[in-house]
């Protein structure tokens, strides 16, 4: 399903618990904390690779397969992280940093995520 990027903008108050929004030239789109990764452009990022950020190693082996973020998976990743991870890796023993679930309205918040980094 297509995601609303309106709806996405206001869901996303849950995420700003632990992610900003930060353009590359330092414009602040969304002041969160930085518990997670800086989510500009996450939708074609390869996953895990925002430098300097300290991720786990299981988001990182998925990153090494060559798997990049796009706004469907997005949507299911925020369900339910690690598994999503112990899916996509076919390893049950995957481990997830992001301790969230998202029970509905991924795909909207992806479709924001998507608007904002154009
Ligand atoms: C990672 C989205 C809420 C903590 C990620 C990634 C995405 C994402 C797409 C992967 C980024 C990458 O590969 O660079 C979201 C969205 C949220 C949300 C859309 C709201 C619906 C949260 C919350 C927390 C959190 C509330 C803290 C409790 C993290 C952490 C990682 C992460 C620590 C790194 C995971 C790892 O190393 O395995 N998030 N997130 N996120 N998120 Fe979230």
């Amino acid at each position: 399903a297509e995601g609303d990027a309106a709806k996405g903008e206001k869901e996303f108050s849950k995420c700003k618990a632990c992610h900003s929004i930060i353009a590359p030239d330092g414009t602040e789109i969304v002041k969160g904390a930085k518990v997670g990764p800086n989510l500009y452009g996450v939708v074609g990022r390869t996953a895990g690779t925002y430098p300097e950020f300290k991720y786990k190693d299981s988001i990182i082996a998925l990153g090494e397969t060559g798997f990049a973020w796009t706004e469907e998976e997005i949507a299911e990743y925020v369900k339910d992280p690690a598994k999503f991870l112990k899916a996509k890796l076919d390893d049950k023993k995957a481990k997830s940093g992001m301790a969230f679930k998202l029970a509905k309205g991924g795909e909207d918040v992806a479709a924001y995520l998507a608007s904002v980094a154009q």
